[in-house]
Order: structure tokens, then sequence, then C-alpha cells
């Protein structure tokens, strides 16, 4: 049996930040739900997040997991005075508990699943992941004897010149036998430069205690500053892009486009260089996205071309034409074949099979039918100054260049309306709508010339 505990009561000073640094994201998850994310494939008996920093914006933010249990740590008095928290919740367990700190979010499942079977192989009663970095600087340095058996683990800060030299890093993953660890946690002493109770200190007292190797070093990537996120972003980035280019996806000028790993999509999916994809996009097959484009929580359908265009919270339906130059943002619907762009901003708007908005035009609260076409320039009026009203445009209308809908207002089918009209009642099926005063024409008509005294 396994619990699990992520560590999440710090504040990551080091951050500069009023935000937790758990809950900084990387690629569209947090640091914290990445780590989360990492045990997903362990089954686990309990798993509790501790935390302390803004506790209650912490657990907000983690409430999504089902069955993850919140223990306060009141003060943050080191990682082993964490861990002391879960005591109370664990009384009589048998098993082992899996200790991850919450700033490491690159962490494969499968490497802790390893670490686990080592432990249980091995009958430890400690096995830490370890990896030997070319740089191992701000990380605790772990020292072992030819079997990996751990003889000591000490702080960057707490290390003598030549300890500094060692490049095996503790990183901040644990597995314990937690009958034995329970014993040993009362007895921690803060005795260090931070004057706080160190979990490794467990680590080096408990026998027999291992250290195990991870594979791929740029795992275990803990992130203490902007710097390292920056660098995780970069890492997570090259893992998202390899996957989705061996995946059938086509990638142009792959360093200058950004995917967030909760995007799903389809083989045959074209992106192009400048190009931004966040949150849980969805594309399908056939779909060329960019160059120069931002597409958030939207679903695109089969051969959907996005170009200089921002899409957010959104879905457009297949063989649509998004751009240039168009902003799709919040709860808009493009029905299939419908082409909108240059110039074009839509919003909290639905367009029917088949129709276009193609020029200059803002569409807001509004529901358009199929086969409209939205003339040049046309403006849904829907904000009176103190509350937004909706505009209903029947199947086969079609608005001509520069007319302004004034909303609430209901165009009906078949409708046409005039070029330049300010549109305010409502408009029957079949009816040609015109509102803007006559043209005047005077024949003959001729500016007098200005008298030569004046
Ligand atoms: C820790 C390890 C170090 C290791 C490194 C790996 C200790 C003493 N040192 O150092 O050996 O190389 O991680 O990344 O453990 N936290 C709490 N409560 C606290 C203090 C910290 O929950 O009172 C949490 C933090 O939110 C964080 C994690 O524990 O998620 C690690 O704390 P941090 O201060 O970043 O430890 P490091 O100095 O990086
Ligand atoms: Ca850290």
């Amino acid at each position: 049996m396994v619990a699990v505990a992520i560590l999440a009561a710090g504040r990551g000073t080091r951050m500069k930040s009023d935000l937790p640094k758990v809950l900084h994201p990387l690629g569209g998850r947090s640091l914290a739900e990445r780590v989360l994310h990492s045990i997903s494939d362990i089954e686990v008996s309990r798993c509790f997040a501790i935390v302390g920093y803004q506790a209650e914006k912490v657990k907000q933010a983690l409430q999504h997991f089902p069955n993850l249990e919140f223990i306060e740590q009141k003060e943050q008095l080191g990682t082993g005075h964490a861990v002391q928290q879960i005591l109370p919740y664990l009384q009589g367990f048998e098993g082992d508990l899996l200790v991850l700190n919450g700033d490491v979010p690159l962490l494969r499942g499968d490497t802790l699943k390893t670490l686990l079977a080592t432990h249980k192989s091995q009958g430890n009663a400690a096995t830490i992941l370890t990896a030997q970095l070319l740089n191992p600087k701000g990380y605790g340095r772990v020292f072992c004897d030819g079997n990996n058996q751990l003889k000591e683990i000490v702080e960057d800060r707490d290390c003598t010149a030549a300890q500094k030299q060692n490049r095996r890093i503790n990183a901040g993953v644990y597995c314990f036998h937690w009958p034995d660890l329970a014993e040993f946690l009362p007895k921690l002493q803060a005795d260090n430069e931070q004057q706080e109770y160190y979990l490794t200190d467990a680590v080096k007292t408990l026998k027999p205690a291992m250290a195990v190797d991870v594979e791929d070093p740029e795992e275990i990537m803990g992130i203490n500053n902007r710097k390292q996120l920056a660098e995780a972003y970069s890492i997570l980035q090259d893992r998202v892009k390899d996957a989705w280019m061996e995946a059938g996806v086509t990638l142009i000028d792959p360093d200058s486009i950004t995917i967030d790993d909760t995007v799903a999509l389809e083989p045959d999916v074209q992106i192009e260089p400048q190009t931004h994809l966040r949150g849980h996009t969805v594309v399908r097959s056939g779909s060329r996205l960019g160059p120069g484009s931002f597409v958030e929580n939207s679903k695109l359908g089969k051969n959907v071309v996005v170009s200089y265009s921002v899409v957010t919270d959104s879905q457009v339906a297949d063989n649509a034409r998004i751009g240039p130059y168009a902003h799709l943002r919040g709860q808009v619907q493009v029905g299939c074949n419908c082409r909108v762009g240059n110039f074009v901003e839509m919003k909290k708007a639905a367009i029917g099979d088949d129709t276009n908005v193609a020029h200059l035009s803002y569409i807001g609260d509004a529901t358009v039918g199929e086969q409209v076409n939205v003339g040049a320039g046309t403006i849904t009026a829907n904000y009176d100054g103190v509350a937004k009203h909706h505009t209903q445009i029947g199947d086969r209308s079609k608005t001509g260049s520069n007319s302004v809908l004034v909303a609430p207002v209901t165009i009906g089918e078949d409708v046409t309306i005039a070029a330049g009209s300010v549109i305010t009642d409502d408009v029957d099926n079949d009816t040609l709508a015109i509102a803007r005063s006559r043209q005047v024409n005077k024949p003959g008509w001729r500016r007098q010339d200005p008298s030569p005294n004046t």
C-alpha cells in the first residue's frame, strides 16, 4: 500500500511573487498540478497535500483532484516539519509513503514506478531519487557508498567546498517505509544553517536507505526561481512538440511555436510559425493554424484555417476560415464553411453554416443563421451604456456595407439591409430594410466664388 504526500506549504521566497510557488503556471498547469499528475498512474491508498502559505488559495486551486486530502502546516519550519504533520493521519499505517516536493513538475510517472519497485524489491526503509547534474548548485548533495547505500545528504548551503564538488543531487522525491519514518520523525532536529527541520536528515538515519539515479536528469528539476521556471518551460515544450511531431503533426519552425500539454491535436494538423496553442484546445485533422495565431480553450474542426488571428473559448466547425486578423473571444460558435476575417471581432455570437463575416465587423451577443452574408463594416450595437442586448439574423439574409444593427433587434430570413442603414426596428422575413436619409442631388449647383473684396 502506498500513500502520497505532496509538500506544497512553502512560500517560494526565491520566486519573489505574491503567488505561492506551487501555483505558478507551467505550460497550462500549475507546478503542484503537474506533480499530482505524475502520480496519476500509481495506485495510492491516500494522497495528502501539505499546505501552509496561502493555504486557502492552494486548496482551491487543487480541489478538482478527487480524494486529495489537505493538511495544514501552520508554520513552515522545513520539509521534515511538513512531513511531521502527517503523523496523526497515518497512525497504524503499515505501507510506504511517497513524498514529493511540490516544485518538481517534470517528473515522469514511470520514474516514480521504478523508484517504488526498487524500494519494494530491496526492502529499503528509504529510497530516494537522485541525479548527476553538471550544475548541481542549489540542490542537496547525496553521498553514497559503492552500492548506492546512502551515507549522507548535505544541503547546498551547509556543504563544505569539497562537498560542493559532488554532482549527485537529491531530487526531492522519496519513498519511505512509513512505520520506520514515523518512529524517527519526532526526533528530527533543526541544527543547520537555516534552523529548519530537514526531511533529508530522516533519510540518512533510516537503514537501509538507497539512492536511485534518474535516467533523464531534466526530469527532476526543482523550481526555485523564475529562471528555472523558464528552463522547465523550454524542456516541457521540447517534450510536447517532439511528441506531436511523432504523432503526425507538422510544425513549421518549432522554436517559434508554443503548445500547452493540455492541448489535443490530430494527425495532419499543420502549425505555422509564431503560433501558440493554450489550455484545453482541440484541433481536428487537416487544419492549418498560423502563422501568427493564438488559440486558447477552443475546439477547431477539420480543415479549419486560422491565420494571424486570436481565438479564445470558442468553437469553429469544419472547413471554416478564420483571419487574417480576426478576434473570436468568449463563446463564439462558427459553423461549417464560414469565412470570418479581415479585421472582424466576434464575442458571444453564433453563426450558422456557410455564413460569411468577411470584412471589418463587430458581431457581439448575436445569433446569425445559415448562408448569411454580413456585409463589410456591419456592426451589432449591443451595448446601450448599461446592459448588453441581443441581435438575431435569420437564414439567407444580407446586411449591406456599414449597417448598424441596434440591439435588441431581430432580422428575419431572406432579408436585405441596405448599405449604411441604422436598423432599430425588427425586420420581417423577405423584406428590404432601408434606414438612411435619401440622397439629394442638386443639378447645376456650384460653389459661389468668394468676392474679390473679402
Ligand atoms: C529541497 C531538499 C534538497 C533537494 C531539493 C530538490 C530539503 C531540506 N532539501 O531543497 O535536498 O535537493 O529540495 O528540489 O528537503 N515545503 C513545505 N513546508 C516547509 C518547507 C518546504 O511544504 O516548511 C515545500 C515547498 O513548498 C516545496 C518543497 O517543500 O514544494 C521543497 O522546499 P524548498 O524550500 O524548495 O526546498 P529546497 O531548498 O529546494
Ligand atoms: Ca526546491
